[in-house]
């Protein structure tokens, strides 16, 4: 019963595939758990609620969800009350609705207004599967934290032959146990600090220095952290990219600022420095934008040095994390300045980066990292800055568990 006390919203869009979704109710009711279901106008093509109701015994929620049901259980209550929203068989239709951010029905609705994990379990014909508007609509929502339950490969309702099968359901069950079941949440009780992106300098109102980092590691890492269980704060520049679910952000510019909103996050157990914070910023940024004139001459910046939170924080003496990780990014001697780094700031651990041009970590989707620690040095395959965020936030997990 490893489900007890666990609610999962069960969302079914229509597909085929959705009787498959009944089976899914009595499994997790068999595991203990409490299933609330909701049915999408094509979702009730292939279901009827009366067989949801019977089967979850609890009522099932439609787009005819009244005013009665509103004052009863409202939208917001309702996506809440979940501790995990699983959507299958998810159609392209609701995965590219999704990933746009629509709220243009009840089961959308919902998922726009959780805060709690979203599992999703595509079922669809091959072709849909592997169009390119899929695989973007994908992508977007793994980036923001949704977990995938990959469909598999296999003969189709529809006569074809590839993947866009349902996965199996004890796959599907086996993914929601784990977001479920306190063993994969390890962190869960601790709190952990993220900074990522650059920051930007100004110059003037209009003009400012920056770097190229993207955000890309830092915020895969703190959706790691958070999918281990940890409550995560993200500090976190300018960047392009999505909120991860489940992670509260604070968005700041300058370093100045990321350092005040580190400070004001703690206490936290977890430190994990990936923001590029410039080393230096203008003394004076002038309050008016610079104008060139004819003749005129070129103005002259004057720098001065930039707090250096990861420092700062690791050698607080009240309130230190219990583990402070920092990034080395080099583009010559990487694991000396490393080593050196991790003692020179006074944090536990140093990821090391190579962000030569060659090496194309810099704003791209891979990393090759060392993990400088004081036992010594551990050489990480190039993985995914996804896969590298995954085994850092299962290395810190290890280390709490005092593995
Ligand atoms: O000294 P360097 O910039 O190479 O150190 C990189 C590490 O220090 C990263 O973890 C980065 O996030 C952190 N750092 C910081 N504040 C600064 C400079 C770097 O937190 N001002």
């Amino acid at each position: 019963m490893s489900l007890t006390g666990r609610t999962v919203l069960l969302i079914i869009p229509g597909g085929i595939a959705a009787y498959k979704a009944l089976e899914l109710v009595r499994l997790l009711k068999r595991e203990g758990g409490r299933v609330r279901a909701v049915l999408t106008e094509a979702g009730a093509q292939f279901v009827t609620p009366l067989s949801l109701q019977a089967l979850t015994e609890e009522k099932v929620y439609t787009d005819l969800f009244s005013l009665t049901d509103e004052s009863e259980m409202g939208h917001i209550q309702l996506s809440r009350a979940a501790d995990l929203l699983v959507v299958a068989p998810a159609s392209a239709d609701i995965l590219a609705r999704m990933a746009a951010g629509l709220a243009s029905d009840l089961a959308t609705t919902l998922l726009l207004a959780t805060d709690k994990p979203v599992l999703v379990a595509p079922a669809m014909n091959v072709r849909m599967w592997t169009h390119a508007a899929t695989v973007a609509n994908l992508a977007t929502l793994k980036a923001r934290g949704v977990s995938v339950v990959k469909p598999e490969e296999g003969p189709m309702a529809c006569g074809e032959f590839g993947p866009g099968r349902l996965a199996e359901l004890p796959v599907i069950l086996e993914a929601i146990r784990a977001h479920l079941t306190p063993a994969a949440r390890p962190l869960a009780g601790q709190h952990a600090l993220v900074t990522s992106g650059p920051t930007h300098e100004p110059i003037d109102p209009v003009r400012y220095i920056a770097n190229r980092s993207s955000g890309r590691q830092g915020h895969a890492i703190a959706a790691a952290l958070a999918a281990l269980g940890a409550r995560v704060t993200l500090v976190s520049g300018p960047v392009t990219l999505p909120d991860p679910a489940g992670v509260a952000v604070v968005k700041v510019e300058t370093a100045a600022q990321m350092l005040a909103a580190c400070e004001a996050a703690l206490p936290a157990e977890i430190a994990v420095f990936a923001a590029a914070v410039a080393d230096w910023r203008v003394a004076e940024p002038a309050a008016l934008k610079l104008k060139k004139a004819p003749g005129a001459e070129v103005p002259e910046l004057h720098f001065l040095p930039n707090p250096d939170i990861l420092a700062t924080i690791a050698q607080r003496a009240e309130n230190r994390p219990r583990l402070v990780v920092g990034f080395a990014a080099e583009t010559h001697d990487l694991l000396a300045h490393a080593v050196a780094k991790r003692l020179r700031k006074g944090c536990d651990w140093i990821v090391a980066n190579d962000v030569s041009d060659r090496s194309g970590v810099m704003g791209g989707a891979e990393n090759e990292i060392h993990l400088v620690t004081e036992a010594g040095v551990e050489d990480w395959p190039r993985l995914p800055k996804e896969a590298v965020a995954g085994r850092l936030a299962d290395r810190i997990a290890a280390e709490f568990s005092g593995d």
